[in-house]
């Protein structure tokens, strides 16, 4: 077994294993809610707790809902009920920026028009979506200058930490995959935020990169700030995570360490289920584990 932060898995020794076990001090408490595409119930989340300081795993087959549940939160997506809170602070109506400022962020794919500027372009353009620059405050020098003095300053500590610091004058697009994903992170960590919030961090990072990205992300843990990410690679998952939270059609399903969660007969059926259109025989159940380890993509 990998060695774990003792203090972060203590939080969880009185914990309940089921769905929307209340949690010793949570940073994040979601209630009722539920996001409908047409017919399609996309995320509905009886009640979630994340537990402060700790590294959080949300997992799910395919569809399960997981990212449509980040948007909710993160602000960029509105559900059709529910409320939900942020260091006891409710974030309904809050539009991303404000809930950045707040300490609570999420990591985007970097698109097309951020590959077409250089590393720290990128992470200075971050400081200020994530401040909810507006035009008027471009107006005042002095306040600017100092302001992106503080952005470089603070974007060079960053890109120092992530070895990325010698690129920081190339284009995006020139670095890997795994150096994108790790500038991904570096990016979100521009407002010193509380939570972070990753989907799904290591799609596409090569084996190399993979132990480094996970070093970042327990760094993040031993200084204190919680994590919550989505990912299909469960070898991941087992090596960081504290606790496991596992979402299938919209709902939550199962709660727990994840030793617990590999072998819950709850998520395993669920896992099956999200492959109905295969045969199922006597290897279904490998053939799930084999999902839940490789990834569903
Ligand atoms: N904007 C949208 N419009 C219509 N349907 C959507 C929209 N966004 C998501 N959905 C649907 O909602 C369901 C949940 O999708 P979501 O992307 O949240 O799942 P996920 O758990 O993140 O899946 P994956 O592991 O493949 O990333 C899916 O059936 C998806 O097709
Ligand atoms: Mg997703």
């Amino acid at each position: 077994m990998q060695e774990r932060n003792s203090n972060s898995t203590q939080f969880f020794v009185n914990v309940e294993k089921i769905p929307g076990a209340k949690k010793m001090d949570p940073i994040l408490i979601a209630d009722k809610i539920s996001r409908s595409f047409g017919g399609l119930t996309a995320v509905d989340v009886e009640h979630l707790e994340v537990q402060r300081g700790a590294i959080t795993a949300l997992i799910g087959p395919n569809g399960a809902g997981k990212t449509t549940f980040f948007n909710l939160l993160t602000g960029y997506d509105k559900p059709n009920q529910g409320e939900w809170s942020f260091n006891g602070k409710k974030l309904n109506d809050i539009p991303p920026f404000r809930v950045a400022r707040l300490g609570m962020v999420r990591t985007f794919q970097l698109t097309k028009a951020l590959y077409r500027l250089t590393v720290i372009q990128n992470m200075a353009l971050a400081a200020k979506d994530q401040k909810g620059e507006s035009l008027l405050r471009s107006f005042f020098p002095f306040t600017w200058r100092k302001q992106e003095a503080q952005i470089r300053l603070r974007s060079e500590e960053i890109l120092k930490k992530f070895k990325l610091i010698d690129k920081q004058n190339d284009f995006a697009a020139a670095l890997s995959g795994g150096q994108r994903k790790l500038l991904e992170l570096a990016r979100a960590l521009m407002v010193e935020p509380e939570l972070i919030m990753l989907d799904e961090p290591m799609a596409g990072v090569n084996p190399a990169l993979k132990q480094s990205l996970l070093e970042h992300i327990k760094d993040l843990r031993t200084q204190g700030k919680t994590v919550l990410f989505v990912e299909h690679d469960m070898d991941m998952v087992m090596e960081i995570s504290d606790w496991v939270v596992v979402m299938a059609q919209g709902k939550i399903i199962a709660e727990g360490p994840p030793q617990s969660i590999i072998n819950n007969q709850d998520v395993i059926t669920a896992y099956l289920g999200a492959h109905h259109d295969t045969e199922l025989d006597e290897n279904s159940e490998s053939m799930a584990s084999k999902n839940m380890k490789g990834g569903v993509n």
